[in-house]
């Protein structure tokens, strides 16, 4: 049987289990009712405009916001105050835009990652596995760096190599490439992608671009005004329609070869400036037929 399928049916015991959630954050409702799963050894990707209420989602199945209502569930354990250090044992959580501003080297902060297992003593084989982790990501060589000296994209990714460390269970990235290049947006996405497999992690990250969402992505959570409005995999639930109806963009989708939705939008304003191109045109004849020489 697939795993996977095996593993839903299994119900919401193995799965992170979301049921009728409500946030709200002041007068503002961020989610109304929310309900999902989200599966080991399955990576899902949140998707959704600005300011809709992604990262507050995340930081509230984190336990960091107080739901209004509702359940979240993980392995028999129900999300509340009384239980929240060792819900947070679950995870490894790395938050949107963090600023590394200590006085720690690039290993100390990857180490961070084991705090909770970190007794007085350091023992030799975290600091290997650090290293390790550095290594795998191509980034050893700024193991003894300061993180104040680092690049952002170079934070971002030493930030993953934290996260990864607390060998979580549920591990919950917020935008993890929006610094990245694209060789590094790679390599994140496949070890992430990879290890979620192999460990049988639930992996949830919020991603901006839908071209990577509809690669990595096992499944998508499509969120727009506190709700879940579509969810399945990418190649099911990507559609024109869909990128309209949730940004107002037109945009056309194709599938690869690899049966992989790829979403490409048209510049909005080629039709204006191609306008305004027609009437300098028109304009630049007029005055070269007037015979005025400066044109501004
Ligand atoms: N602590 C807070 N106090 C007041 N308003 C907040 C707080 N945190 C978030 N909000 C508001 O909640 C809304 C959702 O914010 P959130 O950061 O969850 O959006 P998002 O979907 O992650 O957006 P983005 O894609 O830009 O990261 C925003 O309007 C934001 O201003
Ligand atoms: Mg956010």
């Amino acid at each position: 049987m697939n795993r996977k399928i095996s593993e839903r049916a299994l119900g919401a015991k193995n799965c992170l289990s979301v049921r009728d959630l409500h946030v709200k954050i002041d007068q503002l409702t961020l989610a109304k009712g929310m309900s999902f799963d989200l599966c080991p050894g399955e990576v899902t990707v949140i998707i959704g405009p600005n300011g809709t209420g992604k990262s507050t989602l995340l930081k509230t199945l984190f336990g960091d916001i107080n739901k209004q209502q509702g359940e979240v569930s993980f392995q028999g354990i129900s999300l509340s105050k009384k239980v929240l250090s060792k819900w947070r044992q679950f995870f490894g959580y790395m938050p949107q835009d963090i600023h590394l501003d200590v006085e720690l080297s690039v290993l100390e902060v990857v180490l961070l990652g084991q705090l909770d297992a970190l007794s007085l003593r350091l023992d030799e084989s975290m600091v290997t596995e650090a290293l390790n982790a550095l290594e795998q990501i191509g980034l050893l060589h700024l193991a003894n760096r300061s993180v104040n000296a680092l690049s952002g994209g170079q934070c971002q990714m030493i930030l993953f190599a934290q996260a990864m460390m607390r060998k979580p269970s549920i591990l919950m990235l917020d935008e993890p490439v929006s610094a990245l290049d694209l060789h590094f947006q790679q390599v994140l996405l496949d070890y992430l992608d990879r290890k979620t497999k192999e460990n049988g992690w639930v992996s949830l990250m919020v991603l901006h671009d839908l071209n990577l969402a509809a690669q990595y992505a096992d499944n998508l959570l499509v969120v727009k005004d506190g709700l879940i409005v579509s969810s399945g995999a990418p190649k099911d639930i990507l559609t024109p329609q869909l990128v309209k109806d949730v940004y107002g963009v037109e945009a056309e989708v194709t599938v690869d070869g690899q049966g992989v939705p790829f979403i490409r939008t048209r510049r909005s304003s080629h039709k204006k400036a191609t306008e305004i191109e027609n009437r300098n045109v028109e304009k630049t004849t007029t005055i070269k037929e007037t015979g005025v020489s400066n044109v501004y």
